[in-house]
């Protein structure tokens, strides 16, 4: 017996009997088991290695072309009753996606080694951890998930010592896309995902436990399982502030969490420390207010655009031991992608590299590298209690409208705001670039269950914790009429996020508006930044015609969402409404 836990080895003999692997092998988490892998998969053209002077213990990994990002259309949730799984998910009855799987799982792993990884998302010994365990055929999937998540030997000890955890099964299949499936049984923690290797769909620890199936936990337990970013912001008194952040997939996320302060800043003493890149499990603390853990142990992070001038600290993360995924090369065979310099000689899909096939590095390419890489990794990071949350951001890509920055008057007008959240579509998912499209708490594809019962929830904090943290909205996307970004962004963003902190603090005043408040004349920082006051005029304007149409817009969405909207979030929206009819 490999495990002690009974219903684990159970499922485990269960699942080996259904997909008849040629072996089975307990991952432990260890170097050696690491370098034996990744040994395997440079003989079978899994791995190819890159320049090991330049980039020692870095790797490429080229997926199958029709394999590069999350395929929302294929994702379901499969709850009992198909009104709680919402209009914001597809849904199968439970009987019918284990049928439609267990028939794909049938034989799958016959002549392969069948992986079983148990994880601990978060630090092992916190109280807010939850473990799972993942099943897999892919070495790829076992090699990215010891880098993601705390996996191994500790972790199958805590499973043994809880008696519970999430179940994730996956296989590679056959990479049909007319046969690939990403399933979630939220009432049964179970996870199946079939025929797909890219990140958030095979990489079961991830987007699947602990944003869709955690979600729904914490709506349970009383906490919030969320897609956001968490970073320390300290000032040149040595106090930190922790801000936690939702964007979209492909929206900043991993670029803010990992902020290089301005010349400016950086002399007067101001740094930044990153906790998390991408999910952020919270709950309220016994003196009110919400604390939060990174549940990851790496960064699954986008590849194009990360450069010396974007985002040094992560290109000197993923300096060494990184897997590049769909990345292109250069003649001497270092990882290239638009926004370095250089050129590439060989594209993501291994042809020659030639403009006229488009970029070279696919949009979606990533890296996956251990956090404690990154030189301003948190020491609060590990810690068991989490971080304190003082403000909380929503934002997306929004070309126009929507300001800068603002702040939501309380808590419940800030869950309207991270409701009403609009992102341009990116290539972080399968479909078109470029769309707007509501994207509630950037969980458009990762809430488990019914928005309207998501939205209570949020709600539902401000009974349980009297500290909550202050709400803004933020746009780094905004574009002029000749399409260029009006604000900088990047490092400069911090200004915004000082901002932030005067306003927690309450040393900045604001300016009032019908829909938050945003930065008064001389509150942001911005006298050694070069750009025009007008420019920051229309950063900053709230324009009265265009928001009541979003109002308008952002009323027909939540009642998309039928009787389960709480009213207090459409009297939210009328209030807003109202306020932007007085002007
Ligand atoms: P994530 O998937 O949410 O973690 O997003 P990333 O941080 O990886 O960023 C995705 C893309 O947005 C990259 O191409 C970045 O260069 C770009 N990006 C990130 N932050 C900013 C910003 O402040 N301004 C602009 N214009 N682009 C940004
Ligand atoms: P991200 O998503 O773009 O939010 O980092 C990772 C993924 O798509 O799996
Ligand atoms: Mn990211």
């Amino acid at each position: 017996m490999a495990s002690k836990l009974e219903s684990l080895q159970r499922w485990v003999n269960e699942v080996a009997a259904l997909t008849r692997p040629a072996q089975i092998h307990w991952c432990d988490g260890s170097d050696a088991e690491y370098q034996s892998l990744v040994q395997q998969m440079l003989q079978t053209g899994d791995l190819i290695e890159l320049n090991q002077q330049t980039h020692p213990g870095c790797y490429l990994h080229r997926s199958n072309p029709s394999d590069v990002a999350r395929v929302e259309h294929l994702t379901f949730v499969c709850t009992p009753e198909e009104e709680d799984a919402g209009p914001n998910n597809h849904w199968l009855s439970p009987a019918d996606a284990h049928a439609r799987m267990d028939a794909l799982f049938e034989g799958c792993m016959e002549g392969r080694t069948m992986y079983v990884i148990p994880y601990c998302m978060g630090p092992i010994d916190s109280p807010l951890s939850r473990c799972g365990v993942e099943i897999t055929d892919s070495p790829y999937v076992v090699a990215n998930m010891r880098t993601m998540t705390r996996m191994g030997a500790a972790a199958q000890a805590r499973i043994e010592r809880e008696g519970s955890f999430v179940k994730g099964l996956h296989s590679t299949g056959e990479l049909d896309p007319e046969r690939r499936f990403i399933m979630h049984f939220p009432h049964e923690l179970t996870i199946k995902s079939y025929g797909s290797g890219y990140g958030g769909n095979a990489l079961l620890g991830k987007k699947c436990h602990a944003l869709r199936i955690a979600s729904s936990q914490a709506r349970n337990e009383g906490w919030l399982a969320e897609h956001m970013l968490i970073v320390g912001i300290e000032n040149p008194k040595g106090e930190t502030h922790y801000i936690a952040a939702a964007f979209p997939s492909a929206c900043g996320k991993t670029n803010l969490a990992m902020l290089i302060p301005p010349e400016g800043y950086r002399q007067e003493g101001w740094k930044v420390w990153t906790v998390g890149d991408d999910i952020c499990w919270m709950r309220p603390g016994a003196d009110g207010r919400l604390y939060a853990i990174n549940p990851e142990a790496g960064f699954f992070g986008v590849a194009p655009g990360t450069s010396t001038s974007s985002n040094p600290n992560a290109l000197e993360t993923i300096a060494r031991d990184t897997i590049f995924t769909n990345v292109a090369v250069t003649a001497d065979n270092q990882p290239w992608w638009e926004g370095l310099p250089g050129k590439p000689v060989t594209d993501w899909q291994g042809r020659p590299y030639d403009p006229a096939n488009g970029p070279a590095a696919h949009p979606n390419s990533r890296f996956t590298v251990s956090a404690k890489q990154c030189p301003t990794w948190s020491p609060k990071a590990e810690d068991a209690q989490g971080v304190p949350i003082s403000a909380i951001v929503f934002g997306g890509r929004r070309p126009s409208l929507v300001p800068l920055v603002f702040e939501a008057r309380d808590w419940a007008h800030g869950v309207l705001v991270g409701a009403a959240m609009g992102s341009e579509t990116t290539a972080a998912a399968t479909g078109a670039v470029g769309v707007l499209r509501r994207d509630s708490m950037a969980m458009k594809p990762f809430c488990g269950y019914h928005y309207g019962d998501y939205f209570a929830h949020w709600l539902s904090f401000e009974e349980q914790a009297d500290k909550l943290p202050k709400i803004f909205h933020v746009n780094w996307f905004r574009k002029g009429k000749d399409g260029a970004f009006l604000w900088p962004g990047f490092g400069d963003n911090l200004r915004v996020l000082e901002w932030m902190i005067d306003r927690v603090e309450g040393r900045a005043e604001g300016e009032a508006t019908p829909i938050g408040t945003v930065p008064a004349d001389g509150e942001l920082r911005l006298h050694d930044l070069d750009i025009a006051p007008a420019t920051m005029d229309e950063l900053l304007a709230v324009d009265q015609a265009g928001w009541q149409a979003e109002l308008g817009a952002i009323g027909e969405y939540l009642d998309s969402f039928g009787g389960r909207i709480p009213a207090r979030l459409q009297q939210e929206q009328q209030r807003v409404a109202q306020a932007l009819a007085r002007e």
